[in-house]
């Protein structure tokens, strides 16, 4: 990627949008705001979409890519909220050339408006030449979505509060997965309301060593998705989506990501994600499924 000299300079620059992936997700009690307080291991995935940003005399947007025809590039998308919030915040006008090629299934619980709105604020905020701070961005961000500060770095954290609280985790990456959508898209308000019980907040340690696969799967084994069970009341093929993730060998454990319907495995290693990623494929023609590694 380009430093901000260079994109200042050269008149474009681009961004990687990577999937989010909840590794768990612990949800507390309704705020005064109306969010749940969250407890969440997220890491991030080199499966994404990809933006790219050029000077224009405008703000304009373009979308293409495999499911860039679920998304409206006006309006209240948040690709472009992002470009005019953090044109807001600094006072210039809001106008470039911006592309997304939309490559991750829309509102699926691995973030991709949420990231996709994150790399916006990163890639605008080069192509500009602003230089705001990852905190600046991260304040712009919590006002797109709960989801889009952890999406700013793009790193493994533990999210807390509504979403805003986003401490680094390192050491996940490298840990192959499969993410599996069986092609409903799940909002996520919906599932919130229909939460029956959950974990609460604050009840996990946060001192895991993360690069320790053993002990990592051993740790997740006790945590759990909370938004899983009210999803699967919702979209029940979620059940299935499980049910052949754990069948498949190599895997060490399956899960909902966020809202869902996007579910995850993790793999022993990398020729077993991708064996199982052929398989149901193959077995499952209209389902999204992508075999990939844990970047950071
Ligand atoms: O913040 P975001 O737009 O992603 O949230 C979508 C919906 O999910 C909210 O309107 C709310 O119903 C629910 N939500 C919640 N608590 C959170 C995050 C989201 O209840 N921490």
């Amino acid at each position: 990627m380009p430093n901000p000299i260079d994109a200042v300079a050269s008149g474009r620059t681009d961004a990687f949008a990577a999937a989010k992936i909840n590794l768990f997700l612990h949800v507390g009690d309704k705020r005064a705001d109306g969010f749940h307080a969250l407890e969440s291991l997220v890491v991030f995935a080199d499966v994404g979409d990809a933006l790219t940003f050029a000077a224009s005399d405008a703000l304009k947007l373009k979308i293409d890519g495999p499911f860039g025809s679920g998304l409206a590039a006006e309006g209240d998308n948040l690709v472009l909220r992002a470009a005019r919030a953090l044109a807001a915040h600094v006072g210039c006008k809001a106008a470039a050339a911006i592309t997304l090629t939309k490559n991750l299934p829309v509102a699926s619980g691995i973030g991709g408006g949420s990231a996709d709105a994150a790399a916006a604020l990163r890639g605008l905020n080069e192509l500009w030449g602003l230089g705001l701070s990852g905190d600046a961005l991260r304040a712009i961000a919590e006002t797109l979505g709960s989801d889009v500060p952890v999406c700013v770095d793009s790193a493994s954290a533990w999210m807390e509060g509504r979403g805003e609280r986003v401490t680094p985790a390192d050491g996940v990456a490298g840990a192959a997965l499969v993410l599996v959508n069986p092609g409903v898209a799940v909002p996520t308000g919906p599932v919130f309301a229909g939460l029956k019980t959950r974990r609460g907040v604050g009840t996990v340690p946060h001192d895991v060593p993360m690069g320790d696969a053993e002990a990592l799967v051993a740790f997740l084994k006790g945590t759990s998705n909370d938004l899983q069970a009210p999803a699967l009341v919702i979209a029940p093929v979620i059940g299935e989506v499980l049910g052949e993730l754990s069948r498949m060998p190599g895997a060490i454990l399956w899960r909902m990501s966020g809202s869902g319907a996007t579910c995850f495995a993790l793999f022993e290693d990398d020729g077993a994600a991708q064996m199982a990623a052929i398989a149901l494929a193959r077995s499952h023609a209209g389902w999204w499924v992508k075999a990939g590694t844990i970047i950071s």
